[in-house]
């Protein structure tokens, strides 16, 4: 007997339930347990529920993470909660303490120091370089005309369309040639309006000898780039040995600038951060992690993005990345929960996002170090685990009071947290 195919045409067509029946019925054995988690996780409102379900396709359910808040943040002498969604136990922790730490050390200074975006009109043309050349400083004015129509709005908030380039790379790809474009986005990430604007520019130039192969924003941004700072006296670090800590810490930091198997767990501690921001504000966290890798490898070597100086008795360390955000636009104003979370940095411009965003992933990134050149990661990140264990466990108050105060300057580990629960529960 041969088993039912499930390949399923109009998938799309059937209704919520209908969907979720036939999960239920082809990929669970129709266990109810399914229906009734899928189900849980429904809004009650269902006014809130169907502006979630239209946001993709077969929408059949919410996925929640937890949404945190880190206070004490200082930018530029100004005071900032900042919002993340993350699924680690140890990030926000971590970006409160360090924000509590510098904002008694002058706090974080960040500064944007560029913020344009390019996009790119890929075609190919067999033809004479020089008669392409010539077409294309006689099209380049109608090119920019062709969008004028979409670029009007954006010329009147400040951005539009900067410059547009013809690029021979025939040297990479026989016969391939591109336009390169340069945008100002100003406050919105700007996809779509850099994607309208090349597919108006590519329709305008395309002719009989030239091939247009494809029309896309590049999320390679490495001229959209922001740089965030903290710098102290090297003996207003604290702690017992400010000295030896300040040349451990830079240590840790250098080798992370040559080492690519550490600059990426570095980054990705630096990620940490910068995601959780990303994703409170409907930012797109694909985009920011596809331009913040490639801009760690401009070099041809994967790199660090902080760096550390210790210079007359200054210790000062800092972050240089590439940040495409939009606080207006997309799902920064569909969604209730993005929205109130710029609301809670005070309506940010994207600049003032960036910069932000810099400060979180910099901050996120000193926690780790110091942890990591002191008491080893696994001090902090067991001790939030801890608690994940003792709820699992279903641990009351007083017996998490018992078990907390026990595990204090000891190693934390499953089995032993397991052990010590069971012996105080006999
Ligand atoms: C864990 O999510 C991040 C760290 O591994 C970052 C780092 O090693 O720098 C702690």
């Amino acid at each position: 007997m041969t088993s039912m195919s499930k390949i399923i045409s109009g998938f799309s067509k059937l209704t919520k339930q209908e969907k979720i029946e036939w999960l239920a019925a082809n990929y669970f054995n129709n266990q109810p347990e399914i229906i009734d988690t899928i189900q849980q996780y429904w809004n009650d409102d269902m006014k809130l529920q169907q502006l979630h379900d239209d946001f993709i396709e077969n929408t059949i359910s919410n996925f929640y993470m937890p949404y945190g808040v880190a206070p004490n943040f200082v930018i530029n002498g100004r005071e900032y909660v900042i919002p993340m969604v993350v699924e680690e136990s140890s990030v926000v922790a971590a970006a409160s303490l360090v924000a509590k730490f510098w904002s008694s050390r002058g706090g974080f200074k960040a500064e944007v120091l560029s913020t344009t975006k390019i996009g790119q009109v890929h075609f190919m043309y067999e033809g004479d370089k020089e008669e392409l050349l010539d077409y294309f400083e006689k099209i380049k004015p109608h090119l920019f005309n062709a969008t004028g129509s979409i670029t009007k709005n954006m010329e009147k908030r400040g951005g539009g369309i900067l410059e547009i380039e013809l690029i021979d790379k025939t040297d990479k790809l026989d016969h391939y040639y591109q336009l390169h474009v340069t945008f100002e986005t100003v406050d919105s990430m700007g996809a779509n309006f850099i994607n309208s604007c090349l597919e108006a520019i590519a329709k305008e130039f395309r002719n009989d000898e030239i091939e247009i192969v494809m029309s896309i924003l590049s999320n390679y941004v490495p001229n959209c780039l922001v740089r965030a700072e903290v710098s102290c006296k090297i003996e207003d670090l604290g702690g017992e040995t400010p000295e030896m800590f300040a040349e451990k810490f830079h240590r840790a930091v250098q080798i992370a600038e040559v080492e690519p198997y550490r600059a990426v767990t570095h980054n990705k501690g630096i990620m940490n951060g910068i995601d959780a921001v990303v994703l409170a504000t409907g930012n797109d966290f694909r985009a920011v992690e596809a331009g913040v890798h490639a801009y760690a490898s401009r070099s041809g070597q994967y790199r660090s993005l902080t760096h550390c100086e210790i210079k007359d008795g200054v210790f000062r360390f800092w972050i240089e990345i590439p940040l495409a955000l939009g606080t207006v636009g997309g799902l920064t104003s569909l969604h209730p929960m993005a929205k109130l979370s710029l609301d809670m940095m005070q309506q940010p411009s994207a600049k003032e996002l960036m910069m932000i965003m810099a400060t979180a992933g910099l901050a996120q990134n000193f926690a780790a170090l110091r942890a990591l050149t002191t008491k080893g990661i696994q001090y902090g990140h067991m001790k939030m685990h801890l608690m994940n264990i003792l709820n699992q466990l279903g641990a009351s108050e007083s017996e998490k009071e018992t078990i907390v105060t026990y595990f204090e300057g000891k190693t934390v580990s499953h089995s032993a947290v397991v052990e010590k629960y069971k012996e105080l529960k006999s």
